[in-house]
């Protein structure tokens, strides 16, 4: 979604830094770029619809020294892509950028159209900018004006505000969108996320909903709600301009797939799994009775792999939600429920909203979140998190396979707590978790026979098959291919296809199926063998090398066999390098494919 970036301090190049900030949003998904500066005591305003190369295009002949300025990337939700719908909107003396949505937007318009004003864009960001110039009518202390027009807006919003009769300040607020301030001793910034501002500083303060800061070239000020000044505390990033940066890859999708394997063996260090120092983390998950689990996306299939494995496991019957649907549909708790959020970002508009829904009924809440401090981990009962780094790639990666291993390390210490591992299954599932990351890296340093993905790229759709646990894993699977490569693909049970979606098959369609399940491996291979029988391309991913050479078999990609608990682990780097060469093949954009934003901070 929208990404933000704010200058105030000494002079230099603010053109620059604004639109190398702004390329380190990129990530966020955008559909049209601007900035707003200072130069000779007048703001000057310029957008362009497109990638940021489009802006750099109108800017490149310009050598701006500034204090101050601010940039944008959209992300269309009010009015279509196009230079007038782009930020910074400027209406009077206020110039702002904006990240959220103003529900309420059309009766303030209607309000300041009734007062002689008149509107350049169809956005509800314009709106602010004119609600804030009219209050400047009136009264000039802009801390008075902020909370005045705070408290007439519905929805959600991060603004970067400029005005015109006071350059020496930057002002920003924000309510339920991210934004963060980055400071050092000359020079301040706002930002929607740290690699915006890492290149000057790794300092930053978090703001709570509805704060207000003002912030001038040697200081930050913070007011709360009520505009009582307050001390937010500083905080330093973990990231580093490294890890902001793709090289020695092409893309930050590959670049984060290959991170995997030092990730897993980071996360299970630091939590020191299958020692007691893990269970101090978590709620004694032993006395719960029913889990819920709720996210968007990847996340929720994330969630899927987890029911599968809790069931199995832990013996706790547990049932995952679409967030976006569970607040409005009717749940059932009781004292022994738990629900658990799970999401890379924390900030994702629909998980927050379930997750407020849910704490206001007083029921336990955990989540599994990878950005530290974000909305959804400092507002839930106990937080894990997945310890990903920057996931700069749109498509998530690298969160996702943390997201299942916290998973199966939360199962693993449910089951152990109600007793129901043997020593020897122990003994088993920690073995096979030990040597987990040094199997993964092995693989991922093979990576996988670019013929799968040939197949792939010449077809028009797809189909992931898979029972159990195994179409948990092909729903991600899925979801990677379409979102990345545009392929149309559709994830199914694979015993369920006969029911009806079978009708579309065709001569040489390719249909990708897992079988890691022993126990499913003949009604699996039956289910190959009706599609093969209607021309499908069978591609099979397995851990068991001898039904390779099945007759229905096409193509297979084999994979060792590690204990049940943690198998999805090595499935799952094989969808995304399979979905990563075929989007490859196809000259698409990987790391920001059409139409898709990072963190979906709307509802
Ligand atoms: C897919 C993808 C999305 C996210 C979803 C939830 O590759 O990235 O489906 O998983 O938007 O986002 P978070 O995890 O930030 O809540």
């Amino acid at each position: 979604m929208c990404g933000i970036i704010g200058y105030i301090g000494k002079k230099q190049n603010v053109i620059d830094l604004l639109i190398n900030g702004l390329k380190s949003l990129e990530y966020r998904g955008y559909d049209s770029a601007g900035i707003a500066y200072l130069e000779q005591n007048e703001i000057k305003v310029i957008k362009a619809q497109g990638k940021i190369s489009s802006l750099e295009e109108k800017t490149k002949n310009l050598n701006v020294l500034s204090t101050l300025g601010i940039g944008h990337t959209r992300w269309a939700t009010h009015g279509k892509p196009s230079n007038e719908n782009s930020h910074p909107h400027r209406v009077g003396r206020v110039t702002l950028i904006h990240n959220g949505i103003i529900e309420n937007y059309q009766e303030l318009k209607e309000m300041l159209i009734k007062e002689g004003y008149t509107f350049q864009s169809q956005t509800d960001t314009e709106v602010v900018a004119g609600l804030l110039d009219f209050y400047l009518k009136q009264e000039n202390d802009k801390l008075t004006i902020l909370h005045q027009v705070i408290s007439m807006l519905k929805g959600s919003f991060a603004l970067g505000i400029i005005f015109d009769d006071d350059f020496n300040h930057l002002y920003a607020v924000r309510k339920d969108s991210p934004l963060i301030l980055g400071t050092t001793s000359n020079m301040n910034f706002i930002a929607s996320d740290i690699p915006a501002i890492i290149k000057y500083t790794n300092q930053y303060i978090l703001l709570e909903n509805k704060d207000i800061a003002i912030l001038s070239e040697e200081k930050i000020q913070v007011f709360d709600e009520n505009l009582n000044p307050v001390n937010r505390e500083k905080l330093t990033s973990p990231v580093s301009i490294e890890e902001a940066k793709k090289a020695p890859y092409e893309h930050f999708m590959l670049k984060e797939i290959m991170e995997e394997a030092t990730l897993l063996e980071k996360l299970y260090s630091l939590y020191g799994f299958g020692t007691p120092s893990f269970l101090e983390k978590l709620p004694d998950l032993s006395k719960y009775e029913k889990i819920h689990i709720v996210a968007c996306g990847s996340a929720m299939y994330a969630g899927l792999v987890g029911k599968y494995m809790m069931e199995e496991y832990a013996d706790i019957e547990t049932n995952v939600y679409v967030a976006s649907e569970y607040r409005y549909q009717k749940n059932f708790y009781s004292n022994k429920t738990l629900v658990i959020f799970i999401s890379q970002s924390g900030e994702t508009a629909d998980t927050i909203a379930c997750l407020r829904l849910v704490k206001q009924l007083g029921i336990d809440t955990l989540a599994l979140v990878n950005v530290y401090g974000s909305t959804i981990a400092r507002e839930v009962d106990k937080v894990l998190y997945l310890y990903a780094g920057v996931e700069i790639a749109v498509a998530t990666t690298k969160a996702y396979l943390l997201q299942v291993a916290l998973l199966s390390m939360l199962v693993y210490h449910t089951a152990l707590a109600k007793d129901l591992l043997s020593e020897e299954e122990q003994e088993k599932i920690k073995m096979s978790i030990l040597e987990l990351p040094k199997i993964l890296d092995e693989l991922l340093k093979k990576g996988i026979t670019y013929e799968a993905s040939q197949i792939l790229s010449k077809a028009s759709d797809v189909f992931f098959l898979g029972r159990g646990i195994d179409y948990a894993t092909s729903l991600e699977g899925s979801l990677k291919l379409k979102e990345i490569s545009y392929l149309h693909s559709e994830a199914y049970q694979a015993g369920e296809l006969k029911h009806g979606t079978i009708s579309l098959i065709e001569q040489g369609m390719p249909v990708v199926t897992i079988i890691t399940d022993e126990r499913l491996i003949d009604k699996t291979l039956s289910n190959m063998k009706e599609v093969k029988s209607r021309g499908a391309y069978n591609i099979l991913i397995t851990t068991k090398d001898w039904i390779s050479s099945d007759d229905s078999v096409d193509l297979a990609i084999t994979v060792k066999e590690v204990n049940p608990l943690v198998q999805s682990l090595l499935i799952v780097p094989i969808l995304q390098l399979l979905a990563y060469h075929t989007a490859k093949i196809k000259g698409c954009d990987i790391d920001q494919p059409r139409n898709l934003a990072k963190s979906v901070t709307v509802e």
